[in-house]
């Protein structure tokens, strides 16, 4: 691990263009970096990864990047999102430039395009000299996406040969995508950037897309998994049904905006004072719990405005999974 310095910067560039892989830090999670016009590079994020060789990767663009040179045609209302939201944590699905390799659109005729603003990223597209990076949340497939660059040795460690360390990200979840669709904008993915500022640029409402359709394979319905169970309640229900828990004998965590006093829970956390805030901070406490050996963690869930739109989603996907109900619960 190497801090943002101009040193590592430069070293970053050298393997990148040498057609290594490098995690490097953005401002919605860290991402697992490979020069996107090089496809031996492109094929060693998947490695690394143990992803499926089909799913497509998100194209990372320096400020000012001439988008004319990845998709063939570019709709006006991506033009408008662009010049409202990059840099930043939106992504595009557009129709793909005949250039764009293979392995980065996983064979679709649509690539994925975003401008991040976190600048450690922002100055390797800059020394790099155009060009782009395509880059995965930097996390094993399946596994929650790190938010720092300790969080990518942890998981990582053995595939990567560098993580550039930028600091805890700031948005703290993935990007929103969005695709367009004759003249409307579907969000496939929400994500750092709320759907209601998408739609105060557009000035019309954003669908959600096609329900059941897979789209992204981040639209899994279980995936962004920690190893700890996830009791998701409303703001009323958790206080109650993390004392029942601990009543059982269970270690239990509660994770809502602003503390709930549980006596006898092994953690109360709060997530951040807003939707931001708890955004910022999920994929910690997700972490959290697998670390405290949590036997549930009961999550309030905070109302779908802004960004809890996407850390519900996120929330939601965390908790699909077939637990047996006896590994921590007796009375269902
Ligand atoms: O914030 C983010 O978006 C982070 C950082 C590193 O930029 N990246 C990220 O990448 O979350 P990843 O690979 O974990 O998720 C990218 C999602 C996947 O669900 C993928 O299916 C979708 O983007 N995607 C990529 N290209 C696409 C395309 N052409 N059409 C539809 N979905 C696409
Ligand atoms: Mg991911």
């Amino acid at each position: 691990m190497v801090d943002g310095s101009d040193r590592s910067i430069s070293l970053a560039v050298a393997l990148l263009r040498a057609g290594e892989v490098v995690a490097v830090p953005t401002e919605t999670v860290y991402g697992l970096a490979a020069d996107a016009s090089n496809p031996e590079a492109v094929l060693r994020v998947f490695a690394a990864k143990g992803r499926p060789g089909d799913h497509p990767l998100i194209v990372h663009l320096g400020r000012g990047a001439n988008l004319a040179d990845w998709a063939r045609h570019i709709p006006d209302q991506a033009s408008r999102l662009a010049e409202a939201f990059w840099p930043g944590p939106l992504t595009m699905v557009l129709d793909r430039h005949p250039s764009v390799l293979d392995a980065v659109t996983g064979g679709q005729d649509t690539v994925a395009l975003r401008i991040p603003s976190h600048p450690v990223i922002q100055r390797i597209l800059q020394d790099l000299g155009g060009g782009g990076l395509a880059a995965p949340s930097a996390n094993r497939f399946g596994h929650v996406s790190p938010t720092t660059a300790r969080h990518v040795c942890d998981g990582l460690a053995d595939s990567v040969g560098l993580v550039v360390d930028g600091g805890p990200c700031e948005v703290g979840v993935e990007s929103t995508i969005v695709a367009f669709e004759a003249d409307e904008v579907v969000i496939l993915r929400p994500g750092g950037v709320a759907p209601e500022a998408i739609e105060s640029v557009i000035g019309r409402q954003v669908s959600t897309g096609a329900a059941g359709v897979v789209r992204a394979p981040g639209m899994l319905a279980s995936h962004y998994a920690p190893a700890t169970p996830l009791e998701l309640c409303s703001a009323d229900e958790a206080a109650p049904r993390a004392s029942k828990l601990v009543s059982l004998g269970k270690r239990v965590g509660v994770l809502s905006l602003g503390r709930t006093d549980v006596p006898g829970a092994a953690a109360t956390w709060d997530a951040g004072g807003d939707m931001a805030g708890f955004a910022r901070s999920l994929y910690h406490f997700m972490r959290q719990a697998d670390a405290e050996a949590l036997d549930v963690l009961v999550v309030a869930l905070p109302p779908v405005e802004g960004l809890g739109l996407a850390v519900q989603d996120r929330l939601r996907r965390a908790a699909h999974r077939p637990v047996s109900p006896d590994r921590y619960d007796h009375d269902h």
